[in-house]
């Protein structure tokens, strides 16, 4: 498929060519479990359809300054507001240089524009979809905000239709969300192609000293073909997730960052991959944990050798870089998450990027023992069992599978559960299933209880506001939940393959 071409033919037929972006689909991959209802389906297929097998670009060019992240402005004039309108469309980046790739972007960045407001702010963003042929939404991943303003699938925005999404940051809130599309069927496919960006809340008082800085490493990851168009879901990526041949921080391959031998910095991870669990660590050098999804935690955790960000998870980390001069790997190592099928790539560990110490030698920063107050979560007043499986079959001579959660495909127009707004709920997350399933809830933040695997209990050693927790193959994972608004409310599985394929739930608040 001629992508050069493709554009110009969605163009001829006025903007409706979806039809053409999925035209040269081989065969979909059958998923016995899959909800065929809530429309959108015709003529596409779902997401991910079997890539023919094709050459893939294997290098790309390493080692560029690490990229700064592009912002969205704010247009508006008043204090505590934001107004911006943030565009998804199709925009041109070189992967390697002379190869024309085609991404989606927001407002043209890849990874789309970073969006930075404050606790309290009022937020208004116009959303207008320039995606060819296929709808979007914007999720506020992590927000407790309205769950009509939150880009539920059940929302959808046209291909060249727009809207406003209005909505006001709470308090006590400060943290590193991100947000991306969660159209029905495509959020996966609109995610590999770039769409995904940063949501930063700063605090009124943040306690972490400002000579630490502020960066943020969006790691996402990108697979790539010969001739430069983004490769297509494999069978593979369907079923175990799509990890990306190549790993991304802020949009670039293995790039470089320079800091002074000594300094103590701080640092925001983001798992902004399809599929691809990140186990984090840094060359000869420990990790203070400061912060996890949903902001920072009561004090920092130190001496960390290794960091697992499932897909969707983020850190906050403060590092005390060594005095000596010379270079520091960020890697990520392997991790077995399990695997369905072929395809199953080495265990390998990867530079995903590199800290060049050179420069003048400073001295370490001493964090504060406190850094913010979380109160634990008392007594539930409801309990919940959640139960994540999957369903292997056969048919016309292929594998299938099916990605469930209480036995049950997504279907947007049944509710799953339901809770009541302002309820302390407790949920038990058994994963009866073969992978490690990393289930996120929309519209709030929960504290983890305890994990249970093989009969044994373990506490949570720590307490954090999370909105995305791994559950690996037969663990059980007890969280404290509790949601502030009535609405409805997507959970899933991260893997956004899995969440496509049926693995997603609908919560009714009351
Ligand atoms: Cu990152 Cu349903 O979301
Ligand atoms: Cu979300
Ligand atoms: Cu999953």
């Amino acid at each position: 498929m001629n992508r050069r071409n493709w554009l110009i033919s969605a163009a001829a037929l006025g903007g409706v060519g979806g039809a053409l972006w999925w035209a040269n689909k081989s065969a979909q991959v059958t998923m016995p479990g899959m909800s065929m209802s809530g429309g959108g389906m015709s003529g596409m297929g779902m997401t991910g359809g079997v890539a023919k097998s094709t050459e893939r670009i294997r290098e790309l060019p390493l080692g560029a300054p690490l990229p700064e992240l592009a912002r969205l402005a704010n247009t508006s004039n008043q204090p505590a507001s934001f107004e911006a309108v943030l565009e998804a469309g199709v925009a041109n980046r070189e992967f390697l240089p002379g190869l024309v790739t085609q991404v989606l972007a927001y407002n043209g960045a890849f990874p789309g524009a970073m969006i930075e407001v404050a606790e309290g702010d009022r937020i208004k963003v116009t959303f207008k979809n320039r995606v060819p042929g296929q709808t979007s939404t914007v999720h506020w991943h992590g927000l407790d905000i309205p769950a009509d303003q939150d880009g539920n699938p059940m929302d959808p925005v046209s291909s060249g239709g727009e809207r406003v999404y209005e909505f006001t940051i709470p308090a006590d809130s400060a943290g590193s969300y991100w947000y991306h599309p969660h159209p029905h069927v495509l959020a996966a496919e609109q995610l590999y192609r770039g769409l995904a960006a940063p949501f930063i809340v700063h605090g009124k008082n943040d306690p972490l000293p400002a000579e630490l800085g502020d960066t943020v490493l969006f790691i996402s990851s990108i697979s790539l073909n010969a001739d430069g168009t983004i490769a297509e879901n494999t069978e593979a990526d369907m079923f175990n997730g799509r990890e990306g041949d190549h790993v991304l921080v802020n949009g670039a391959k293995q790039p470089v960052l320079v800091v002074p031998p000594g300094s103590s910095r701080r640092f925001r991870l983001y798992n902004a991959t399809n599929g691809r669990f990140l186990r984090l660590s840094l060359e000869g050098h420990d990790m203070t944990l400061v912060g996890t999804d949903g902001g920072l935690m009561a004090a920092p955790v130190k001496g960390l050798k290794e960091i697992l960000l499932a897909p969707a998870e983020r850190a906050e980390i403060v590092v005390d870089f060594r005095a000596e001069a010379g270079r520091v790997a960020l890697t990520g190592m392997p991790y077995d998450h399990g695997w369905m099928g072929g395809g199953k790539p080495a265990a390998e560990t990867l530079t995903l990027m590199t800290f060049e110490l050179s420069g003048t030698a400073v001295s370490p920063i001493t964090l504060p023992a406190t850094l913010r107050e979380i109160a634990a979560f008392g007594e539930p007043a409801a309990r919940k069992r959640l139960e994540f499986s999957e369903n292997m079959g056969m048919a016309n001579g292929a594998m299938t599978m099916g990605f469930l959660i209480d036995g049950k495909s997504f279907d947007m127009n049944r509710i799953d559960l339901r809770s009541r707004a302002g309820q302390v709920e407790l949920w038990e997350i058994y994963n009866g299933a073969d992978m490690d399933h990393p289930m996120h809830v929309h519209g709030t933040q929960f504290q983890i209880v305890e994990r249970e695997k093989d009969g044994k209990t373990s506490a949570e050693p720590i307490l954090a506001w999370k909105d995305t927790v791994n559950v690996t193959a037969k663990e059980t994972v007890r969280i404290k939940i509790r949601h502030s608004m009535a609405g409805l409310r997507m959970y899933h599985c991260h893997i956004l393959e899995h969440e496509n394929s049926g693995m997603m739930g609908l919560l009714d608040v009351a």
